[in-house]
Order: structure tokens, then sequence, then C-alpha cells
């Protein structure tokens, strides 16, 4: 073959454990929905910042130094990570890799997420607790986008790897994980039901 492609972008999709995770939801989404109850300032930041939503990204980004259920969860996040690491062949040989942030976002119908990325990050990802029929994915975009110029568009039969964005489906008790450069959003949710998701930032040292 004349043409080979290269410089690809990985994203990271897979159940957080390989029984059911709903009984493991049910207490997670309860802490959540506390949280959002106790967390005055962030309901504060969320209502400037996050409109229509609640997340404790600016208020309480720690939650697993806090709480035994989030220290669970990421006891199950760090095999999914090295594991993801290990596939991006980042040599971490000597080098620790650890959580940094884990923040709550609740979602209610029409609550949207702008596209961004994770800065002071090296690995991204969200897992998922509340997912109620048709509430929004998380929509990744390529990151080549901004240089395309005068490329034409994609055919419309174009495969899926070529397309300039992709969606994942939110399912409750998946993980995504993508490195933190990618850019990405949630649509607004369109269901009249809360959509629970919890995301977080690892670096390494
Ligand atoms: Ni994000």
């Amino acid at each position: 073959m004349p043409t080979r492609a290269w410089f690809p972008t990985f994203i990271y999709s897979e159940p957080l454990r390989p029984g059911s995770a709903a009984r493991f939801n049910v207490g997670l989404a309860d802490e959540c929905r506390r949280l959002r109850d106790y967390d005055d300032a962030g309901r504060r930041w969320s209502a400037k910042n996050y409109q229509g939503g609640y997340t404790s990204y600016a208020s309480m980004n720690e939650l697993h130094r806090f709480s035994s259920t989030f220290a669970g969860l990421e006891r199950q996040l760090n095999r999914h990570v090295r594991t993801f690491a290990g596939q991006l062949e980042f040599d971490l040989k000597g080098r620790e890799i650890g959580l940094t942030d884990l923040w709550v976002n609740i979602m209610p119908e029409t609550a949207a997420h702008s596209g961004h990325i994770h800065p002071l990050s090296f690995i991204s990802g969200t897992y998922y607790v509340v997912t109620p029929r048709g509430c929004p994915g998380l929509k990744f975009e390529d990151p080549r986008l901004e240089r395309f110029m005068a490329a034409p568009p994609r055919r419309l039969d174009a495969r899926p790897g070529h397309r300039p964005h992709i969606t994942y489906p939110a399912k409750a008790g998946n993980v995504i994980l993508f490195e933190s450069w990618l850019r990405h959003e949630v649509a607004a949710n369109r269901v009249a039901s809360e959509r629970i998701s919890i995301s977080f930032n690892y670096n390494w040292r």
C-alpha cells in the first residue's frame, strides 16, 4: 500500500467492571445528588458556568480524597487508565500515574456542555452513573479540524475514522478515556430526566 495512516487518536470505552455496576451506581447516584444539595459554592458556580445543571468541577473536585465511595471508584479506574496508557505506549517505567481531580456532573433537561479540553493532565475520562434513554453521548472532534482549511468536506459514506466527529453513547457503568488534549462536548439533554456522570483527570510524575 503506497498510502498509510499515521498519528492516530485513541479513545477507550469499557465497562467499569465485569459484573453489573447497577448496585454500585445506585449508591453513587445518591451520593452525587447529596453533594449537589450540600455544595452551595458549586451550585452558585454552576448557575453561571454550567447553565441548567450542576457540576462540582470548581468547588469539590478531589472527591476521591473525601469519600470512600469515590475512592472505590478511583481504585477501579486506575486499572483502566494503566491499560489505556499502555496502549498509548507511554514509557512509564519508574514513573507513577495518579488521579488528580474527580468531580460530579448532573445534567437535567436542557443542560449542555460546550467543547473543551482538560488542561494540566494527560489522560481524562468520564464514568457514567445515570443515563436515561435518549440522553446525549460524548462527542469528540478531530484534533486536526482547525488545520483543514481548504480541504473539501468528506463524502457522506466516508468510513467513521475519516469523519470530523464521533459520538460515544453515554451508558451507565461504562468508562470512557481519552488523551486530555482531545476536544469534546455534550449536546443539550433533551430528555426530562437527569443524566449523571463523573469526570476525572490523571497525571504522571
Ligand atoms: Ni470534559
